[in-house]
C-alpha cells in the first residue's frame, strides 16, 4: 500500500487501521473498544485489553523460534567491553531481576526510578518493570541531584535502581553521592535503592537501605509476567516544559506496544530479525522508544552503545559500531554528525569500514540542517531520513515512512505527517493558516495509540500544556509551516524549550537557578545559536544594586550553580552580566529579540519596548564573548 491510501486509511477508519495494527501484538484478552472516547479528551486505547509488554518483547520471541537470536549487543568503547544477550538470555535476566524486585515489594503500580549508565542491566531493569506491572521512570545520568529529587519527590517511587557509575569518554562519574544526595533534598523517601557495582566504582551502601544489585539476583527466583490493562502505565518520562517543574510524560501499555512495533516496521522499514541501533541514551524517548521497545517487540537486535560519535576513540566510531555488527539503520541527532563531520570533514575514517550491511540513517530530536543532511548523503550513499517528534508522542508525527513508501526528500523538511496523526497549522485565532505561512503545529485529537495519555498525578496541568490552547487538538509547542505538497517544515518552539545537543532543556528551569543566586536582581536565559550542538544556553544576568563583587567573579559562580542545580548536561558555560534587561512596557523580558541580536539576526523593534537604548548596550556586551557580530 503507498503513503496516501495508508495515510486516508488512518484517518478515515482509525479504529479499523489500529486493530489491525494491534493484532501484531499478543494480548492475554482482546480490548472492548479500539478508541474509547468516554473520557475525552483523555482518549483511551485498547480499553479492556489485556497484555504484558514484557512478555511481547521478550518471551514471545523466546517461544516463537527466536530464543537464540541475538537481542541486545552492549558495546562499549569507554570500558572496552562487548556482550551479546540472545532473547533467551534477556529473557531469562529480565525475570530474575523482576524477581528481586518482587522481593523487595515491588509490586503493579509501584514507582520505580531508574538513575543509570548505558549498560545492559538498565535495560533489564526497564523490561523487569514491564514484567511485573511496575511503571519506571528512567532519570537521565546527566541530570544532577536536584533534578533527581525533584522527579523521586513527583514519582514517589517506592524503589531506586542505579548503579556506582557512569563513564564520560573517560571520566568517571559517581552516581552514588549524586542518587544519595539526591535522596537526602527528597521529601519523599524510597523504601531501598538496589545498586549495581561497577568495576570502575565502588559505591558505599547505606545499611539498611541499599540492596546490593548482584546479591538480590542470586537469592531471586525467576518471577513470570503479570497481566496488565492496556490502558495502566507502562512509564513515566519527565521532560522540561515552560516552567522549571519538569512534566511526567506517562504512556500506557497497549497503545505504546501497538504504536511502537508499527512505526519500526512502517517508519523504520525494519523486519524481525534486522539489526537496529538508536545511537542515543536509555534517559531520552529515543532510548525508551527505539533502544528498548520497539526493536525488541519487532524481535530486532537492538545495540547499546556506551560511547560517543567522536572520542571514544575517533570519528570512525559510528561506522566501526556499524560494521562490526551488521547494522542496518542508525538513527540518531543531528548534533551526532555535526560533530563527526567537524572532526572528520572529507569523512576519511569511513574509508577502513565496511557499510555494506548499512540501509538508512534517520535523524531527529532537533532541526536538521541541509548541510548536515546532504554530508551524511554524500558520505554514506543511503537516505538519510529526518523525522520530527517528541517525548510526548513517543514516536514519529512527520516522516519519510520507508515501510509504506518512500517519498522525495526535501532537506530542512521532515516529510509529511505519519498515519494516524492529523497535523494542521493554526493561527492565534485557531484558523488553518495559508500553505507556506507560519503558524503553531498540532495535532487533532484523538492522538494515534502510544501518545502520553496524561501528565503524572496530574490530568490538570496536561489540560492546560497541551490541549487548552485550542480546544479539540493538542498543542505540540513547535510552529511551523506546510508546503503546497503537505510537507511540514518544524521552524521554531513557542515555548521557552531550547534544544541543546537533542537535549531538550527549559530557560525557565535556568533562570531560576540564576535567580537564586545572591547577587543576581533578575535574570533572562536564551538558546543562541551554535554550530555543534544546535543551540546554546546564554545567560543575562542584572546584578542588584548594592552588590559591589566584579563580575568576573560573579559569572563562574553563575556557571557553576547550572551544573549544580540542572546538570552537566545543560552544558551551561556563558553568562554576561548586564545593567538592565530590555522589556515591554508591561515588564514582559524580550527574550527573542536579544535572541536575534545574538545570533546577529535581523529584528523588529518591538513597538512596546520601554527603552530602545537597551538593546545596543546588549549588543555591545554579547560582542565581547563572540555574539552580536553582524560582520
Ligand atoms: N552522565 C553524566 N554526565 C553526562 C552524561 C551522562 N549520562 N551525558 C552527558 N554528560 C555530560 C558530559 O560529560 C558533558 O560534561 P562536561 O561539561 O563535563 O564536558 C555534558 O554532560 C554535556 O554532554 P554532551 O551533550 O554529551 O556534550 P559533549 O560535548 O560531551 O558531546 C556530542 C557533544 C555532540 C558528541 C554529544 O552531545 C552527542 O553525542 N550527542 C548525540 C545526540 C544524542 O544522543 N541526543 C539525544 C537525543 S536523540
Ligand atoms: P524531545 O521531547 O526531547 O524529543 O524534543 C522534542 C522537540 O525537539 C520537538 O518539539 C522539536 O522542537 C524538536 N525536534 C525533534 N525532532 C525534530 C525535527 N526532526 N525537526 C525539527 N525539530 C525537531
Amino acid at each position: 500500500m503507498k503513503y496516501q491510501e495508508t495515510y486516508e486509511h488512518s484517518m478515515n477508519d482509525p479504529q479499523d487501521f489500529w486493530a489491525k495494527a494491534a493484532a501484531e501484538i499478543d494480548w492475554q484478552r482482546p480490548w472492548d473498544k479500539v478508541l474509547d472516547d468516554s473520557k475525552a479528551p483523555f482518549y483511551q486505547w485498547f480499553s479492556g485489553g489485556k497484555l504484558n509488554t514484557c512478555y511481547n518483547s521478550l518471551d514471545r520471541h523466546v517461544n516463537n523460534g527466536r530464543a537464540e537470536q541475538t537481542a541486545l549487543i552492549y558495546d562499549s568503547p569507554v570500558t572496552s567491553s562487548k556482550q551479546t544477550f540472545s532473547f533467551r538470555e534477556l529473557r531469562d535476566q529480565v525475570a530474575v531481576l523482576a524477581g528481586a524486585l518482587s522481593n523487595m515489594g515491588v509490586s503493579k503500580g509501584d514507582r520505580v526510578v531508574i538513575y543509570m549508565p548505558m549498560i545492559p542491566e538498565t535495560v533489564m531493569a526497564m523490561l523487569a518493570c514491564a514484567r511485573i506491572g511496575a511503571i519506571h521512570s528512567v532519570v537521565f545520568g546527566g541530570f544532577a541531584a536536584d533534578q533527581l529529587a525533584e522527579r523521586i519527590d513527583d514519582a514517589k517511587p517506592k524503589v531506586i535502581l542505579s548503579a556506582s557509575c557512569g563513564i564520560e569518554v573517560n571520566k568517571v562519574i559517581l552516581y552514588k553521592p549524586l542518587l544519595d544526595s539526591a535522596i537526602e533534598k527528597s521529601t519523599y523517601k524510597p523504601e531501598h535503592c538496589l545498586l549495581l557495582q561497577r568495576p570502575q566504582a565502588q559505591a558505599d551502601m547505606i545499611d539498611g537501605r541499599d540492596i546490593d544489585w548482584q546479591q538480590a539476583c542470586t537469592q531471586a527466583q525467576p518471577v513470570d509476567c503479570v497481566t496488565v490493562a492496556a490502558t495502566d502505565p507502562l512509564y513515566i518520562l519527565y521532560t522540561s516544559g515552560t516552567t522549571g517543574k519538569p512534566k511526567g510524560v506517562v504512556r500506557d501499555n497497549g497503545g505504546h506496544a501497538v504504536a511502537m512495533l508499527w512505526s519500526i516496521r512502517h517508519v523504520y522499514n525494519m523486519k524481525p530479525g534486522d539489526i537496529f541501533w538508536a545511537a542515543s541514551d536509555v534517559g531520552w524517548v529515543v532510548g525508551h522508544s527505539y533502544i528498548v521497545y520497539a526493536p525488541l517487540l519487532n524481535a530486532n537486535t537492538t545495540i547499546l552503545y556506551e560511547g560517543k560519535p567522536v572520542g571514544t576513540p575517533d570519528p570512525g566510531a559510528f561506522w566501526r559500531v556499524i560494521e562490526e555488527h551488521k547494522v542496518n539503520a542508525l538513527f540518531t541527532a543531528p548534533t551526532a554528525f555535526r560533530a563527526i563531520k567537524k572532526e572528520d570533514p572529507h569523512g576519511n575514517y569511513l574509508e577502513k569500514y565496511d557499510l555494506s550491511h548499512f540501509r538508512t540513517l534517520f535523524l531527529a530530536g532537533e532541526r536538521c540542517d541541509p548541510d548536515t543532511l546532504n554530508w551524511a548523503e554524500d558520505l554514506l550513499k543511503v537516505p538519510v531520513i529526518d523525522h520530527w517528534w517528541q517525548t510526548e508522542t513517543g514516536w514519529a508525527i512527520a516522516a519519510d515512512c520507508l515501510g509504506i513508501e518512500q517519498l522525495p526528500i526535501k532537506p530542512g523538511s521532515p516529510t509529511k505527517a505519519v498515519p494516524g496523526y492529523d497535523v494542521q497549522v493554526l493561527d492565534e485565532q485557531g484558523n488553518n493558516v495559508a500553505e507556506g505561512d507560519i503558524g503553531n503545529i498540532v495535532i487533532k485529537l484523538p492522538m494515534p495509540p502510544g501518545c502520553l495519555t496524561t501528565l503524572w498525578n496530574n490530568d490538570a496541568h496536561f489540560i492546560d500544556s497541551y490541549l487548552s490552547r485550542y480546544p479539540g487538538y493538542y498543542l505540540t509547542g513547535d510552529a511551523g509551516y506546510a508546503d503546497s505538497d503537505d510537507y511540514l517544515w518544524i521552524m521554531s518552539r513557542i515555548d521557552d524549550v531550547i534544544n541543546v545537543a537533542g537535549h531538550r532543556l527549559s530557560t525557565g528551569a535556568f533562570e531560576e537557578v540564576l535567580a537564586s543566586h545572591p547577587d543576581v536582581a533578575e535574570c533572562a536565559v536564551i538558546g543562541v545559536a551554535d554550530k555543534l550542538k544546535g543551540e546554546l544556553p546564554l545567560g543575562l544576568a542584572v546584578l542588584k544594586a548594592d552588590v559591589t563583587r566584579d563580575s568576573s567573579d560573579i559569572v563562574p559562580e553563575l556557571i557553576a550553580l547550572v551544573r549544580e542545580k540542572i546538570g552537566p548536561v545543560a552544558a551551561f558555560k556563558q553568562a554576561i552580566i548586564i545593567e538592565r534587561l530590555p522589556k515591554t512596557r508591561s515588564g514582559k523580558i524580550l527574550r527573542g529579540t536579544m535572541r536575534s541580536i545574538a545570533d546577529a539576526k535581523d529584528y523588529k523593534m518591538p513597538a512596546t519596548i520601554d527603552d530602545p537604548a537597551i538593546l545596543d548596550e546588549i549588543a555591545e556586551t554579547l560582542k565581547t564573548i563572540g555574539y552580536a557580530k553582524t560582520e
